[in-house]
């Protein structure tokens, strides 16, 4: 098949609102918008101010009215608990309605803020799906953060109500989830008036009287209730998404209901390329983007059967537990970050798992979340013989900046690269003062403005932020934050971040956030954490410390307690292990920590000294640090 990206990219270009005008078509609307865009409201604009509509009506109410009731709207595939079930639209559609009811009789209205903690389970798309019903904004929070990041969110968004369950499961341990969300709601200035909680009998928890309740009790007693959607506006939110920012203070990246619907409908066509009635697996996780966006909306706003995957690649029994997923279930699209497949590799790195499975329904592997290395990549073609799609997009953006659209059809494929922009964005490569750079020249990834439907179209509660992080440096473009360039053909190569933010096994996390919680410990006097490459997870944190004189401690004990600290105030999922106390930092004269040639030193990059360095002494002190630990260093 001929690709028609040329022509449809052509077609926005020419006539960008027309463009989104026909996209909102494909969804349902109470009232069907008259204007595509006004660029008057909000920062920048909003998409479809005067229509009218409700995300789960799209997502649900119109199916089973459209006769897909007795289709599979979710697959539950838990390796880690055993659990497998499959819920039709219409059995959806009822939890939804009994859950909405129980969450409007416990005070929930349109525009009041619930916390969703919880593991990969069907009823955390039930709560998510309620809130859409109700027109409550909702914003999930991953299972792998602690609790004073859960703190910071409930109070950040002033959540009214938080469901929760009470544990989730990790390979070897039960993760305690109420202990967490007791500590987080202590430590929260606002305090949500109602808890819902899913009791896993994996290990239940103590409910407290008048504040927790049961979720399937309240479930159970709202069966069969009727609870119809509430209209919301089409620039309403949605929810609020917290994503790592360049402090401790996360971003809560908004997203709205119409503008989102139209884009993530015309995604699961136009670039995943599937049919509805199709079965789509993200296997990530609910507290991503990826999770939002590819588990729960795009499929079930498209009609087409989600698979919810509570498990991990490898060790889930074992390294084949993806292709029984794809041949048990008929997975046509499969999209994950590249660092499972890394994982997978590493166990069974001749594929020879691949070979016990019927493959034959599969049609292509996406893969996002931070930079697809071409080994990889060439590796999962060979074995898998389906196109590998490497896209890249952001939490601000929802949905594909760049890729390779397979429903148009596909595009030559080159490694490295996520291919080329998607309608709606206008993806420019410039210099710090703003210039355009020639093609193949390291630059500033940015998006002239507006950003297309589904786009976030502020932070929560934070204009002026969303103003300064985003758009103020590069007056009438969105800065990416991403540093790259384009090539002669157009095609996008993504190589660094421009602030401090890095990739762990495709989480997203600052490293600024992680000094913060550092430099609380009181031995530690001043610190640098930095991402060094890992060949597994892309990267991992590595902390530098300076101990503060007199101290009279190990500095063995001292690390593991900083890698404590950063455990207990960020979670697991920072996976911070690597601490190295060094006596100096190396600094410039004007006293700024020079991170990155500290992280070129680790990662045995070509480096340069320099100029403005205070002491060139204290780059060998760090070397000499880093080649004790056995981690890279110029030396190695
Ligand atoms: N709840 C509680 N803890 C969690 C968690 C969750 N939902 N998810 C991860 N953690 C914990 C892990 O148990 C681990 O804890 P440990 O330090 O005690 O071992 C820690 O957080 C780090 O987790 P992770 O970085 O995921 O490493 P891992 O070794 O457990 O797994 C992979 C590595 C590659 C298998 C895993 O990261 C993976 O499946 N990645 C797929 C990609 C993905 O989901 N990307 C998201 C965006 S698309
Ligand atoms: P997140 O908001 O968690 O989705 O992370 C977004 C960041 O991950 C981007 O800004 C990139 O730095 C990185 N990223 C995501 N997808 C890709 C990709 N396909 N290639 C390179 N980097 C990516």
């Amino acid at each position: 098949m001929t690709s028609s990206y040329d022509e449809v990219y052509g077609s926005w270009r020419k006539d960008p609102e027309g463009f989104w005008m026909d996209q909102a078509s494909g969804i349902d609307w109470f009232e069907k918008p008259k204007i595509a865009f006004d660029p008057d409201q909000g920062v920048y604009g909003r998409w479809f101010p005067d229509g009218v509509t409700n995300t789960c009506h799209n997502c649900l109410d119109r199916h089973v009215e459209g006769g897909r009731g007795d289709q599979a709207a979710i697959i539950y595939d838990s390796p880690i608990t055993g659990a497998k079930r499959t819920i039709s639209y219409s059995e959806m559609l009822a939890d939804v309605e009994a859950f909405s009811g129980a969450l409007s009789d416990r005070g929930i209205r349109k525009g009041d803020r619930v916390i969703i903690y919880m593991p990969m389970v069907p009823e955390a798309l039930v709560a998510m799906l309620a809130c859409a019903r109700l027109g409550a904004v909702h914003s999930v929070v991953f299972g792998g953060f602690a609790a004073s990041e859960l703190a910071t969110r409930i109070e950040d968004c002033e959540a009214k109500l938080v469901v929760s369950a009470s544990c989730g499961i990790e390979p070897g341990r039960i993760v305690a989830y109420k202990p967490l969300l007791d500590a987080a709601i202590e430590q929260s200035s606002h305090k949500p008036d109602v808890t819902i909680i899913l009791q896993r009998e994996e290990h239940r928890c103590e409910l407290i009287k008048d504040r927790d309740f049961d979720f399937h009790a309240l479930l159970q007693a709202n069966a069969g209730r009727k609870v119809t959607c509430t209209p919301v506006a089409s620039t309403d939110p949605l929810y609020v998404l917290y994503t790592s920012g360049t402090t401790g203070q996360p971003k809560g990246v908004v997203r709205d209901n119409g503008g989102h619907m139209a884009a993530l409908h015309w995604s699961m066509h136009s670039i995943y390329g599937v049919k509805p009635g199709e079965v789509f697996w993200a296997a990530s996780d609910i507290g991503w983007v990826v999770g939002h966006s590819y588990i729960v909306y795009g499929p079930l706003l498209h009609g087409n059967t989600t698979i919810l995957f509570e498990g991990k690649p490898v060790g889930t029994p074992d390294a084949g537990t993806f292709w029984r997923v794809i041949d048990e279930h008929n997975v046509v699209v499969l999209f994950t970050a590249p660092t499972a497949f890394r994982a997978i590799r590493k166990e069974d790195p001749q594929g020879s798992l691949i070979s016990d499975y019927d493959l034959s329904g599969f049609c292509a592997l996406f893969l996002a979340g931070e930079r697809a290395d071409p080994d990889t990549i060439q590796w999962a073609e060979r074995l898998l013989k389906v196109p590998v799609i490497d896209h890249w997009w952001q939490t601000e953006t929802g949905w594909t900046i760049a890729g390779n659209p397979m429903g148009l059809g596909l595009l030559p494929i080159k490694h490295g690269s996520p291919a080329v922009p998607m309608p709606g964005y206008d993806v420019q490569v410039i210099d710090d003062a703003g210039h355009p750079v020639a093609a193949g020249t390291l630059g500033n990834i940015v998006v002239k403005l507006p950003l297309p439907p589904g786009c976030l179209p502020t932070l929560w509660n934070a204009d002026d932020r969303f103003q300064d992080a985003y758009l103020a440096e590069f007056p009438g473009y969105y800065k990416t934050a991403d540093a790259g360039f384009i090539d002669d053909n157009g095609y996008l190569f993504i190589m660094a971040r421009t602030d401090d933010i890095i990739n762990v096994a495709g989480h997203r996390l600052s490293t600024g956030g992680m000094e913060e919680a550092v430099s609380g410990h009181p031995d530690v006097a001043e610190c640098a954490v930095i991402g060094i490459a890992d060949s597994m997870k892309g990267q991992i944190p590595a902390g530098f410390i300076v101990i503060n004189s007199g101290v009279d401690r190990s500095d063995d004990e001292i690390e593991k307690e900083v890698v404590k600290l950063v455990r207990d105030k960020i979670g697991p999922v920072a996976a911070f292990k690597t601490v190295m106390a060094v006596k100096r930092l190396p600094k410039t004269r004007s006293g700024k920590i020079l991170r990155a040639t500290m992280q070129k030193i680790a990662d045995g990059e070509s480096w340069k000294m320099p100029a403005t360095i205070d002491d060139p002494a204290i780059l060998d002190e760090v070397s000499e640090v880093l080649a004790k630990r056995g981690l890279k260093s110029r030396d190695s």
